[in-house]
């Protein structure tokens, strides 16, 4: 009779190879897009929470139509700027329980496994959802008890809140002291006004969020450490690029009176 931990160690092992898998750009995307036939086109299962049912009214006009048109970008490739970042933090361990905020598809869940975490410890929260994985709710008030996050990546979802701090506090609430927040932010060299023009509605918040240092304002005092500041700057003068940040946040400060 095989010993039950070592066959736990190879299903581990075999496990974490076929995840390896999804590392392939083209088979991560076979399975994403294969998922979303499943959920979407036969399970009927796409779902959304909007303005009047459930949503806040701090999520921002258009938020949940302008990102059902984006839906098709089952890939989100841009979420390897957080993962890839994420994935190297000494301080989080392959089973560390993950939240992703506003992953839309699945495409960054899949990403999140192929960089070695682990599938049942990846959890998600979205205004949409098709997927199994992703619970339909609002950042700016979830359900989780305090603390329930080893870490949380919010990627391009700030700056669809209209009030980005009081999200912040929300997502430090559910993260564990010494937990990790990663959060990406596109910024643009358009005027709001130019993207109306283009659209024909503004595709978030009012007010757009500048720089990191306005991001890191959001989370205030809860900010330790920060790992990781980046400016992704887009090759062509002009164009649009991106804020990302890895943060540890505090733990409660301890009273000495
Ligand atoms: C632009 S997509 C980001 C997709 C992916 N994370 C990426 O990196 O490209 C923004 C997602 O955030 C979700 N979202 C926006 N506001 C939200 C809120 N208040 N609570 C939960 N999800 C929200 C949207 O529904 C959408 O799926």
């Amino acid at each position: 009779m095989p010993n039950p931990s070592d066959v736990r160690r190879v299903k581990g092992t075999l496990r974490h190879t076929l995840d390896q898998l999804l590392l392939v750009d083209l088979l991560r995307y076979l399975v994403v897009a294969l998922r979303y036939f499943w959920f979407v086109k036969v399970r009927r299962r796409l779902a959304t929470l909007d303005a009047g049912r459930g949503a806040d009214a701090a999520v921002a006009g258009h938020t949940v139509s302008h990102n059902l048109r984006g839906l098709r970008d089952l890939a989100v490739n841009r979420s390897h700027l957080l993962v890839r970042p994420l994935s190297v933090l000494e301080t989080l361990p392959t089973d560390a329980r993950i939240l992703s905020i506003g992953p839309r598809s699945e495409g960054e869940l899949l990403s999140l496994a192929a960089h070695g975490f682990m599938w049942s410890r990846i959890e998600a929260l979205d205004l949409i959802s098709y997927s199994p994985k992703v619970q339909l709710g609002d950042m700016h008030s979830t359900r989780y008890p305090d603390g329930s996050f080893d870490a949380v990546i919010l990627g391009w979802v700030l700056a669809y809140s209209e009030e980005p701090g009081r999200a912040a506090r929300e997502i430090v609430r559910i993260t564990r002291p010494g937990g990790i927040i990663a959060v990406g932010v596109e910024y643009s060299p358009l005027s709001q006004e130019e993207i109306v023009a283009s659209l024909g509605y503004l595709p978030g918040a009012r007010k757009r969020i500048a720089s990191c240092e306005e991001i890191l304002s959001f989370f205030g005092d809860a900010v330790d450490h920060v790992y990781y500041r980046h400016v992704v700057a887009s090759a062509q003068r002009d164009h649009q690029g991106n804020f990302c940040l890895l943060f540890s946040v505090r733990g409660p400060v301890e009273s000495t009176a």
